[in-house]
């Protein structure tokens, strides 16, 4: 293919992958939902309010219970309530009956939260939960979570955001998803001037994490310093270039390895198999690796012979795209690697390619010196 049909091709395939992405969601059925509210204590009351659920989906001011808690099982308080000054936002102070609210709740709020305000007012992305109602997740009185929440995170947002929830009971989890901050680590639950409500720009956060040398997955891998990486390989793969880390993976959880959005395969041998490199068919054709001998559907290829179909479609042991490419930057034309980790003790074996004016040749690697001409000029 040439490099303008490639394009061609590309931009088509960005839809399909969008519409995949969406299909993937809505497969993933566990109901980890549930779980997080259920196993959150919103405030810890009898009658404690049921999140509501259609919010997310259906917009519309959330129907709250944040009715005061009992004081032993608070650990934080609002200032106008432990003062007993019912009448803030009641109609009365009496602390038996303090009577309906005084208006409308945001009004109440903004009465003296007025720089929350301003913050909604003047942010490109306001959260609607918040501009529609701050007691979905505050109770103004007292609660057992801090800042007077009304439930732990991140079950309080997931008691809104199912999708997400279900995101995270999928088999390959985020730590940052449900560790620490959770949500918070990467979104303002306010507002903010970043689309979805992020805390900075969606690529400047994932290397905010992963640009560091020390982050490990939960086998003890140490991951890529992506700082390091982009910094040191000049030819970014093309979503890269785009700065859409989201482009192939979830960042909320997934049912693949490394979190991708698509089946990739998770070793350097495996079985041809179309469906076992989704991820790289929603954007790349796949008969660059059917055709066995083609003279259009791969530069790959030693006059007609093809030699992506050669080494990766093959019954058991096919060479992965990562035996030969890398997939986020390499130092090299083609995302060609300069080495790959071989075998578990992370040996590397290099490839030593080289392009030339024709094609390219890989010495010293799994065999010696082969070259491959494709007429290229
Ligand atoms: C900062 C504002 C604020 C203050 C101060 C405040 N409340 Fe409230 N209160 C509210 C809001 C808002 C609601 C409605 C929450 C909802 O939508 O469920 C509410 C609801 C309640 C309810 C549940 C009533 C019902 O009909 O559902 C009780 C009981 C209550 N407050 C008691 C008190 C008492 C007692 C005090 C003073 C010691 C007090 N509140 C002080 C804002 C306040
Ligand atoms: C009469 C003034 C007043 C009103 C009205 C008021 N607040 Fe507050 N609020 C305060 C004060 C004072 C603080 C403590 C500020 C501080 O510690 O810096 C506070 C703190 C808070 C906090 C932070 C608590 C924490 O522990 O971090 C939240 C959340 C909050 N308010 C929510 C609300 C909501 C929701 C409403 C409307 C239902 C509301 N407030 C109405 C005065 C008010
Ligand atoms: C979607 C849930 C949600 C809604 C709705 C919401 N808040 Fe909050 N709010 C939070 C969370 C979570 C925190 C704690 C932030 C943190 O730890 O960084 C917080 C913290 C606060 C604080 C104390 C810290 C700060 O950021 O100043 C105030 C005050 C506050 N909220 C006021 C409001 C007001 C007023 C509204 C309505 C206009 C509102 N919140 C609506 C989730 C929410
Ligand atoms: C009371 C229900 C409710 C709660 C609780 C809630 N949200 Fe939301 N959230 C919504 C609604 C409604 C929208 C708007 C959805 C839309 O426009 O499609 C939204 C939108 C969002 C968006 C932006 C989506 C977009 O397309 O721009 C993000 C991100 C988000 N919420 C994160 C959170 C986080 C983080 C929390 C917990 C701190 C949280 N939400 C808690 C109801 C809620
Ligand atoms: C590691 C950073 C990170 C964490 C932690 C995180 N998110 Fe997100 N979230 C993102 C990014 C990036 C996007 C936008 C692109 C995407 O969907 O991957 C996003 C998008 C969203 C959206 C919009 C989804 C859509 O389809 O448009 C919602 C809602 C949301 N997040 C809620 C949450 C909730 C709830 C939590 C906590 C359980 C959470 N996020 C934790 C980074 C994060
Ligand atoms: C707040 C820090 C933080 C942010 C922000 C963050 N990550 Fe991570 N990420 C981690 C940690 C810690 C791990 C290792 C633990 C784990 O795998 O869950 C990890 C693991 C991963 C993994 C490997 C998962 C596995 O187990 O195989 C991928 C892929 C990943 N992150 C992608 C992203 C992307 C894409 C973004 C941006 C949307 C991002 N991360 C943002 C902290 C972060
Ligand atoms: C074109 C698809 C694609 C894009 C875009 C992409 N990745 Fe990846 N990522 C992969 C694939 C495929 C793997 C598995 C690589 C392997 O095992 O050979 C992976 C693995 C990872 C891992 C775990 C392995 C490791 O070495 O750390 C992390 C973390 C990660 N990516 C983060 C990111 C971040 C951050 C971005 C954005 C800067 C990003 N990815 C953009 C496809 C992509
Ligand atoms: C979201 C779309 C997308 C996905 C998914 C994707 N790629 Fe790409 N890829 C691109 C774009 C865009 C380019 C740049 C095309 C160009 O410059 O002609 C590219 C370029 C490449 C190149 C270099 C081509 C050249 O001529 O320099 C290789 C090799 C490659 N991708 C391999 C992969 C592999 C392997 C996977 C699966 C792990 C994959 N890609 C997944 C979009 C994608
Ligand atoms: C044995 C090494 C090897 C393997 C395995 C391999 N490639 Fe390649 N690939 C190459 C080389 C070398 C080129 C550069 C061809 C040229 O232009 O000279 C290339 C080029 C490409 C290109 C640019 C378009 C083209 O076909 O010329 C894409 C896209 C690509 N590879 C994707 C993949 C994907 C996806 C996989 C896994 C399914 C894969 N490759 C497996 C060596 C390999």
């Amino acid at each position: 293919m040439t490099r303008q049909g490639r394009h061609h091709h590309l931009s088509g395939a960005h839809r399909a992958h969008s519409v995949y992405r969406g299909r993937l969601v809505g497969l993933l059925v566990f109901p980890l939902a549930l779980a997080v509210v259920a196993g959150g204590s919103r405030d810890g009351h009898a009658a404690a309010p049921k999140p509501d659920r259609a919010a997310a989906d259906k917009a519309g001011p959330a129907k709250t219970d944040a009715r005061p808690l009992d004081a032993k099982l608070a650990t934080s308080g609002h200032a106008p309530y432990e003062m007993g000054e019912c009448s803030v936002c009641h109609k009365t102070d009496d602390p038996k009956h303090p009577g309906p609210l005084q208006g409308p709740v945001r009004d109440l709020c903004a009465g003296c939260h007025e720089e929350m305000e301003a913050t909604l007012a003047n942010s490109r992305h306001p959260h609607k939960a918040a501009v529609d109602n701050c007691v979905a997740c505050h109770n103004p009185h007292n609660a057992a979570a801090e800042h007077l929440l009304r439930g732990p995170m991140p079950g309080l947002c997931v008691g809104c955001h199912d999708k997400i929830g279900k995101a995270m009971a999928g088999a390959v989890k985020h730590a940052p998803v449900s560790e620490g901050k959770s949500c918070l680590s990467c979104h303002d639950p306010h507002a903010s001037n970043v689309a979805k409500g992020l805390l900075a720009q969606p690529f400047d956060l994932c290397v905010s994490c992963h640009g560091k040398p020390d982050v490990k997955d939960p086998a003890g891998v140490t991951l890529t310093n992506f700082a390091a990486l982009l910094e040191a390989n000049p030819h970014h793969h093309g979503p890269i270039g785009d700065k859409d880390c989201s482009a192939c993976h979830e960042t909320h959880g997934g049912a693949n390895f490394r979190l991708l959005s698509a089946p990739y395969p998770a070793t350097f041998y495996e079985g041809w198999d179309e469906a076992r490199y989704e991820l790289c068919f929603t954007c790349h054709d796949v008969e660059a690796f059917t055709a066995e001998k083609t003279t259009t559907a791969t530069a790959f290829r030693d006059g007609d012979r093809n030699l992506h179909f050669l080494h990766v479609n093959m019954e058991k042991r096919g060479r992965t795209c990562r035996a030969c490419h890398e997939v986020h930057a390499s130092p090299q034309p083609f995302q060609i690697r300069t080495s790959v980790p071989y075998g578990s003790k992370g040996w590397q074996l290099h490839l030593n390619f080289e392009e030339r004016p024709n094609g390219g040749a890989c010495s010293k690697t799994c065999h010696v010196t082969k070259s491959y001409d494709n007429g290229r000029k």
